[in-house]
Order: structure tokens, then sequence, then C-alpha cells
């Protein structure tokens, strides 16, 4: 059986990518690369790349292809230099067709290849749910576990946990609007090379890992997932 390296988690806003692509990247030893994790790092530490991606975030509309693919190409570049095998599970990225096209020149100069996408598959009522009840931490970024009944201050360090400024209800039903013009049309583009499978995302977050631990076996023997 080969072992995957490269692959990518995509879904709606809600749909578990984070949660997912976490744990999956720990398993596989490789980068969790979250775009939107690293523009939110950027909005905090109020980087000029923060600055210009924080009022397209805050509307719930994508930042500009050619601002994200330098930062992705950059971290890449940066965190897999000449000879070392791209490890990575990507997040949030690509979304737009022309991100999709781009990242596959961007490992074909590299001489790799992406290997398989997972689509998570989640309902719109589950979708708004789950938003509506995110809080992630205003210092790093994390998400608070749902385990924890307080959750008012981050185990990690301490900060406060808050609502995401684009998890408010009119910018999370613009962002599943975004999601359906610029990001469906991106798993056409895979489903059509025969990258694609879909992974049912309903369920407790382990059975959902479960699944994604067997698509990620089947795609490795070269089965279906
Ligand atoms: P980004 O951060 O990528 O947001 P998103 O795609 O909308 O995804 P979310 O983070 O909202 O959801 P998720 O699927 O990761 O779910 P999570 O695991 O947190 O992007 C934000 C913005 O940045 C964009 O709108 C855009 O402006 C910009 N951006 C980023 N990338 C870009 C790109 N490539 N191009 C252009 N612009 C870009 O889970 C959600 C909640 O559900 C959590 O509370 C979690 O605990 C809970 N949960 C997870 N799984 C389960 C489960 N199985 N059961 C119950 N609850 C669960």
């Amino acid at each position: 059986m080969r072992e995957l390296s490269r692959l990518i988690l995509i879904g709606p806003p809600g749909a578990g990518k984070g949660t997912q692509a976490q744990r999956l990247a720990a398993e596989l030893d490789g980068l969790h690369l979250s775009t939107g994790d690293l523009f939110r790092a950027n909005v905090r530490n109020e980087t000029p790349l923060g600055l210009k991606a924080k009022g397209y975030m805050d509307r719930g509309e994508l930042v500009p292809d050619d601002v994200v693919l330098a930062m992705v190409e950059d971290k890449l570049a940066a965190t897999f230099p000449p000879g070392r095998t791209a490890r990575f599970v990507l997040d949030g990225f690509p979304r737009t067709v022309v991100q999709a096209e781009a990242l596959d020149q961007m490992l074909m100069r590299r001489g790799e290849l992406l290997e398989q996408v997972f689509l998570l598959d989640v309902p719109r009522a589950e979708l708004m749910r789950r938003l509506a009840g995110r809080l992630t931490c205003s210092a790093c970024g994390k998400v608070a576990p749902a385990s924890d009944p307080v959750r008012t201050h981050c185990p990690a360090c301490g900060g406060l946990f808050a609502v995401r400024p684009d998890d408010r209800p009119e910018t999370v039903t613009r962002r599943l609007e975004v999601y359906e013009a610029q990001t469906a049309p991106v798993v056409d583009y895979y489903r059509k090379d025969g990258r694609l499978a879909v992974i049912d995302g309903m369920g407790d977050v382990a059975d959902v890992a479960q699944r994604l631990a067997a698509g990620v076996g089947a795609a490795a023997s070269g089965g279906p997932a």
C-alpha cells in the first residue's frame, strides 16, 4: 500500500475541516495548512497581509487569489525546502478553480502531485448550528472544545474565547453563498479527474475521523474511498 502525503479537506464553512485536518495531519506526520488560520494570525498581528485580508474576511468574501497564492507558495517553500518531500493536509485552500489550477502547477514545479481530496458532506442546518455554537480563542485562534462546559478561557494560552467575527449569522449566510458560487466548482474540478472522495461529515468528531481514516486507507490502496 502506498503512503499518502498530500491531501485536501474541502467543504462548506462549519463542515469540520479544521477539526479533522488537524487530527489527520498529525496522523500523517504532515503540515496542517489552513489558509483561514494563517490569515487570522496575520489579522491578530496586524501585519500588512492581515490588514489586506481583514475586510474580505469580515464581509464573508474571499481574499483575492493572488494574495492567497503568494501566501501558500511561501509557506510551502519555507516548510518544504528543495529536496524535502511535501507532506500536508490543506484546509480552506483551494477555494476557487484558479487556486486549484495554481496548486497543481505549484506542485508540478516541485515534481509532486496532489493525491486525494476529501469533501466533508454536512447539511446546511447542521452547518448553521455548528457555527452558531463555535467559540474561538481571541489570542491564539484555537477552537473551544465542545466538551468544555465552561468555555471562557483557552486551555492552550489562557486567552478569552469569543465569537469569530465572521461567525455572525448574516456573515455565515454570505459565506455559504460564496461557497456555492466559488468553491463548489472546485469540488467538480477534482471530481472530474477522479481525485475526489465524499465523506459523511455528520455524527461525532471521532466517527467522522474514522470515516476519513477509512477513506485515506482506501485511496492509499487504490480502491474506492
Ligand atoms: P476559513 O477559516 O477557512 O473558514 P471556513 O472555510 O468558512 O471554515 P470554518 O473555519 O468556518 O469551518 P471548518 O470547516 O474548519 O469547521 P470547524 O472544524 O472549525 O476561512 C475564513 C475566511 O478566510 C474566508 O471566509 C475568507 O475570507 C478567507 N480565506 C481563507 N482561505 C481562503 C482562500 N483559500 N481563498 C480566499 N479567501 C480565503 O468546525 C466548526 C464547529 O463545529 C466547531 O465549533 C467544531 O468544534 C464543531 N464541530 C466540528 N466537527 C463536528 C462534529 N462532527 N460534530 C459536531 N460539532 C463539530
